[in-house]
C-alpha cells in the first residue's frame, strides 16, 4: 500500500488462494491496512492480488516478503523463501530489481536467493539487480510506519544500489545504504536481538526483585530518570510474535555455522522461555491453598496489545503450565475470536484468580474487581486498583 501511495502499480503474489480471493474482494487481512484503503487501490487498478507467479514477468521491482520461521529444531527454515524465489525466477524479465525484505541470517541474499535465481531464470533474462532491505514494520504502531521508518538497503553492486535507493526513496522518507547485503541482514538481527536480551534482562531482574519484595516497575521508573545510557524495558510473561522470539535464533544458528556460539543470546532466550513457568508458579501461590483445582482466567492472549496475532504468544505456554499444575484455565481477548481449539469466555466466568497477560482495548476489568477477584497484572497497567498484584 505504501508503494501504491507512491504511484506504483502493485501486484501481490501469494500462494494462499483464500487470501488472494479475500484481498481482491476488498477485505484486508492486514490489521494496519483498512478495507477502505485496499478498496480504493483496487478500484483504480493500482493493486491486485494473484496466486499466479507468471505476473512476475510484468514487474520491474520484486520485493520478497514471505515468512522466515524456525523448524521444530528451532533452526532457520527457509523452505518458503526458497519456494517463492524459485517461483519468481522462472518468470523474471530482464532489468528487474529483486529485493529481499524477509528477515534472515547474513548471506541469505548472496548465498541462497541469488544462486536460485541464476539457476532457474530464463536464459534470455539479463541484468538482474539485487539488494537486501529488511522489513522493520511494527504492527499496530500508530506512530511508526513504512513511510517514516528509515529503510536500510544493502545492494550487491552499484547499479543495484541506485535502483534500490530510487525505489525506497519513492515510498520512505529516509533510506540508508549500507556497504553490503550482509550488513543490512545482520543489522536486522541485531535490532531484534537487542530487544530480546533487554527483555530477558528485565525478566530476570523482575524475579530477583520479586523474591526480595521490591516492585520492579518502581526500579525501572527510577532508573529511567537517568537521561543517558539507559532505556526502559518492561517484564512480561515472555516474548511473542514472529520476530523477537524467532530472529535471534537465526543469529544463534548463524554463529554455530561459523564455529562460534552466541552464548549471551542463547542465555537470554532461555530466560524468556522460562518466564511462563515462573509466572504460572507465582500466580498459583496467590490462590487459596484449600482450592484443589483453581479456576484461572487469562486476560489477553495475543502476543502484544492492539493486535489479534497469537503467533508464538507466551500465553500458550502459560496456559499449558497452569493446566499441568492442575488449574482449570479459560481465556478472553477482544481481538481473538478462537484460540488453541477453544472459544473465549466473558468477564463473568466464575474464576478464583485472573492474570492480565496482554492489555487489549475495551477490557472491562471493573467487573472482575467488583467481584473481588485478584488479578496478577503482567502489564503494569492496573496499578493501584483493589486486588491487583503487579508481576
Ligand atoms: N509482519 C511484521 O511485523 C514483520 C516485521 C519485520 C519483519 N518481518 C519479516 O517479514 C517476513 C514476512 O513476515 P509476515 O509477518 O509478513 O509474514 P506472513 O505470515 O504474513 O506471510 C506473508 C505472506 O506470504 C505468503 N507466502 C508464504 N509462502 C509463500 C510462497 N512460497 N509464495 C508466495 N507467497 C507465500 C503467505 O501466504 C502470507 O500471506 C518475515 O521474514 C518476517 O520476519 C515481518
Amino acid at each position: 500500500m505504501a508503494a501504491v501511495d507512491a504511484g506504483w502499480s502493485v501486484i501481490g503474489v501469494d500462494n494462499l488462494e483464500a487470501k488472494v480471493t479475500q484481498i481482491n474482494a476488498g477485505s484486508s487481512p492486514v490489521e494496519d491496512v483498512t478495507d477502505g484503503q485496499l478498496q480504493a487501490a483496487l478500484a483504480i487498478s493500482a493493486y491486485r492480488a494473484t496466486s499466479d507467479f507468471t505476473s512476475v514477468s510484468a514487474a520491474s521491482v520484486i520485493a520478497i516478503c514471505v515468512p522466515t520461521p524456525v523448524n521444530e529444531k528451532r533452526e532457520p527454515d527457509l523452505t518458503l523463501l526458497r519456494r517463492a524465489v524459485t517461483g519468481i525466477a522462472a518468470h523474471l524479465s530482464s532489468k528487474t530489481l529483486v529485493l529481499s525484505e524477509s528477515t534472515s541470517y547474513p548471506g541469505t541474499l548472496r548465498d541462497v536467493i541469488i544462486p536460485i535465481i541464476n539457476e532457474f531464470k530464463p536464459e534470455t533474462s539479463k541484468d538482474i539487480y539485487f539488494a537486501s532491505a529488511p522489513e522493520r514494520v511494527n504492527p499496530g504502531d500508530l506512530v511508526w510506519n513504512q513511510k517514516n521508518t528509515p529503510r536500510l538497503i544493502g545492494a550487491i553492486d552499484a547499479e543495484s544500489e541506485r535502483l534500490a535507493l530510487a525505489f525506497y526513496e519513492s515510498i520512505c522518507d529516509a533510506v540508508i545504504s549500507v556497504p553490503s547485503p550482509e550488513v543490512a541482514e545482520a543489522a536486522k538481527l541485531l535490532e531484534n536481538t537487542f530487544r530480546l536480551v533487554n527483555i530477558a534482562l528485565v525478566n530476570e531482574f523482575t524475579q530477583l526483585c520479586s523474591s526480595n519484595g521490591i516492585n520492579v516497575h518502581e526500579v525501572i521508573d527510577a532508573a529511567s530518570s537517568k537521561p543517558y545510557g539507559f532505556m526502559p524495558f518492561r517484564p512480561g510473561v515472555g516474548v511473542g510474535g514472529h520476530c523477537i522470539p524467532v530472529d535471534p535464533l537465526y543469529l544463534t544458528w548463524w554463529a554455530r555455522q561459523n564455529g562460534s556460539r552466541a552464548t549471551f543470546v542463547e542465555s537470554a532466550d532461555s530466560i524468556n522461555h522460562a518466564m511462563p513457568q515462573y509466572v504460572a508458579e507465582r500466580l498459583l501461590t496467590l490462590v487459596d491453598s484449600s482450592i484443589a483445582k483453581p479456576r484461572v482466567l487469562i486476560l489477553g492472549v495475543a502476543y502484544k496489545p492492539g493486535v489479534g496475532d497469537v503467533r508464538e504468544t507466551p500465553a500458550k505456554d502459560l496456559r499449558a503450565r497452569l493446566m499441568a499444575e492442575g488449574a482449570e484455565v479459560a481465556w478472553l481477548d477482544p481481538l481473538v475470536p478462537f484460540w488453541e481449539g477453544t472459544f473465549p469466555v466473558d468477564m463473568d466466568w466464575d474464576c478464583d484468580i485472573a492474570i492480565l497477560v496482554t492489555r487489549q482495548p475495551e477490557m472491562q476489568f471493573e467487573r472482575l474487581i467488583a467481584r473481588g477477584i485478584q488479578i496478577l497484572d503482567c502489564t503494569n497497567s492496573l496499578t493501584g486498583q483493589s486486588g491487583v498484584i503487579t508481576l
